[in-house]
């Protein structure tokens, strides 16, 4: 197990390179901590993987829970998703979250297909 508290890089809608650091399950998920912590405007579906507003990009690391059901279905609207688009609401906040790095991906609110 990785030692907590566990530290993440973020870059923000401006290019910026920000570190956050949290405990293990100290939220529900990615999106919840950043919404409470760092961020204000996303998360708009609350959480059920059908807004598409939390996507990210995974620019470095790797995250073991697997892109399922509703994740896959709304990544797949989104124009700008890529191989490393993840919905932040249906990542856990575990040790899979120390020393990733990725980008917060913005202009997804009317972006749906
Ligand atoms: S909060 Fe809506 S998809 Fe994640």
């Amino acid at each position: 197990m990785k030692p907590e508290p566990y530290t993440f890089t973020y870059i923000d809608e401006f290019g910026d390179s920000n570190t956050a650091i949290c405990s293990l399950n100290e939220y529900h998920s990615l999106m919840e901590l950043l919404f409470d912590k760092y961020l204000q405007e996303w998360g708009d579906c609350k959480g059920r993987a059908w807004c598409g507003t939390c996507h990210i990009q995974i620019l470095q690391g790797a995250l073991s829970s697997k892109i399922e059901g509703d994740e896959k279905q709304t990544l797949s609207q989104l124009e700008d998703a890529s191989s490393l688009s993840r919905l932040a609401c249906q990542i856990p906040v575990n040790g899979d979250l120390h020393n990733l790095v990725f980008k917060i991906v913005t202009d997804n609110d009317f972006g749906l297909k």
